[in-house]
């Protein structure tokens, strides 16, 4: 169904997207809001571990071996009775601000459905230039998962959840969820002494994603596993793009691509805008929507930070996260060529564009023109203009989807939407593209194309590593 075909259907559209997401501030969930179980999708709380950091800066007091027990719960709706030795494709669909993470989980299924049925799909697809066999792609060989990020107003949700499965489930505090916060619940963890309580270190919703990689990247678990999937639409699309941007997405041996749809905003990788900043210039380029530090010269995230601090020092040999975005992540943004809702109306969203297509628009050209380009040229001017073809275009992709506002349902059961989610790497024969970045637990992930050699780099520190990467890169795009 695309509700918003035709001029005045679309108007109405526009005008109902503007009036639903004028008020920043979302419903809580209710206990009686989420559904468990049903015959296509179960509810299923995802052990994460807690992080190695946290671990670090635990309170004196605190034994190490209870916190290395202690695991929290992410939430999710994952497919029912899957067969995980026929799993080739793993779709993490990621929820908006309303956190309907079983309405995701409905929609991306319904396209499952669309992508497996036996009426034979046009490949003419424009932006697509493979040659795909359609029909080869079965129903049973996708797993769905869609993540539920709690916030601090779903108390009633989470806590039924809690009591009814005697989990912990993990809370964030309102959208931070998008931008990699930390956690705020469980703020307690429990002693090996009956009664002993300790302050809980916290998990950033990165952490939990990466949880979520390494799971279906783990070949024990998933022997055919070819492609995971990390898809988001609108706030979703917000996490989704700075996940691919930060996050250290440990997928040794299976291709993660991520799919960027009708963000609120973008995480800019220069201070350049294409609207005026005059309104907020201290905060404009700030983490979430740009890489620099608050003016006390802090992140304020814990997660990654000082990779990513190490990664953005010219001087320092860690591989740039905005080089590492823009060529090596494989990232494929979707755009409603209807959806002209503000969305996110603060200054900061609006230096990006008017609206989230205005948004999208500006980003592509952006990355293009302030990130690809000076790379190209400089470039060029070290090894000649004809060694530049196809120069950091492969791992990016754009499409703008006719008919389509603020809509995810609308999204992904698109032609596009399709394609993206479940004809990417259809053949299966990429290599994973897995960056190992994070200094505390470098041996469980490696570039590309040594992952099954790991031994041949035992004893490398992690920037030596990625700056063996780098160069690799540079040679084979060049
Ligand atoms: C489950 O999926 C089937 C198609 O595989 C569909 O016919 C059915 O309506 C779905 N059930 C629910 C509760 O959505
Ligand atoms: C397409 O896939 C189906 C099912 O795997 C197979 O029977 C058919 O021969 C394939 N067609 C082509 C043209 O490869
Ligand atoms: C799949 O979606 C396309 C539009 O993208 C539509 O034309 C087609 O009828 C759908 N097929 C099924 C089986 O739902």
């Amino acid at each position: 169904m695309t509700p918003s075909r035709g001029g005045v259907l679309s108007a109405l559209a526009f005008a109902l997207t503007a009036l639903a997401l004028a008020p920043l501030q979302s419903q809580a969930l209710e206990d009686a809001d989420v559904p468990r179980t049903n015959e296509n999708r179960t509810l299923y709380a995802i052990p994460v571990p807690l992080p190695y950091d946290s671990l670090q800066s635990a309170k004196p007091g605190i034994e190490k071996s209870t916190l290395e027990q202690t695991q929290f719960h992410l939430w999710s709706y994952i497919s029912s009775d899957y067969d995980a030795s026929k799993i080739k494709r793993a779709v993490v669909t990621l929820h908006g601000q309303g956190r309907d993470a079983w309405s995701y989980w409905d929609d991306t299924y319904d396209a499952l459905l669309n992508a497996t049925s036996p009426t034979k799909r046009s490949s003419k697809s424009s932006s697509s230039t493979s040659t795909l066999n359609r029909t080869s792609l079965k129903r049973d060989e996708v797993l769905i998962l869609a993540p539920l990020f709690f916030n601090n107003q779903d108390t009633s949700a989470y806590q039924a959840l809690d009591e009814e499965f005697d989990s912990q489930s993990i809370v964030w505090n309102g959208g931070d969820w998008a931008e990699g916060a930390d956690s705020i619940l469980p703020d307690t963890v429990y002693g090996s002494e009956e009664g002993q309580t300790f302050e809980a270190p916290k998990v950033s919703s990165y952490e939990a994603l990466d949880e979520v990689v390494r799971w279906f990247s783990d070949k024990n678990v998933f022997p055919k596993m070819e492609t995971v999937l990390i898809a988001g639409h609108s706030m979703g699309g917000q996490i989704a793009q700075r996940y691919a941007l930060l996050g250290a997405v440990p997928s040794a041996s299976t291709p993660v691509h991520f799919v960027v749809a009708n963000p609120g905003s973008f995480a800019w990788l220069t201070p350049e805008r294409p609207e005026p900043v005059d309104d907020c210039p201290d905060t404009y380029n700030l983490w979430k929507y740009g890489l620099e530090l608050s003016s006390d010269g802090t992140w304020s995230q814990r997660y990654l930070k000082s990779f990513i601090q190490q990664s953005l020092d010219a001087k320092s040999e860690v591989l740039d996260v905005r080089v590492r975005y823009s060529e090596i992540r494989l990232v494929h943004y979707l755009f409603g060529l209807d959806d002209f809702g503000p969305g996110d109306t603060r200054c900061q969203a609006l230096t990006q564009g008017p609206h989230h297509l205005g948004r999208g628009q500006n980003f592509l050209q952006h990355l293009d023109t302030q990130v690809l380009g000076p790379r190209r040229e400089a470039d060029a001017a070290q090894h000649g203009s004809d060694n530049l073809q196809g120069w950091g275009k492969a791992s990016h992709t754009s499409d703008f989807v006719k008919g389509c506002s603020h809509d995810p349902m609308c999204m992904w059961l698109s032609k596009q939407g399709i394609e993206r989610l479940f004809f990417t790497n259809a053949d299966g024969e990429e290599g994973p593209r897995g960056v190992g970045d994070d200094d505390a637990v470098q041996a469980k992930w490696y570039p590309w194309g040594v992952n099954s050699a790991a031994s041949h780099f035992p004893s490398r520190s992690t920037s030596t590593m990625l700056a063996a990467l780098a160069a690799s890169i540079c040679m084979a795009f060049l």
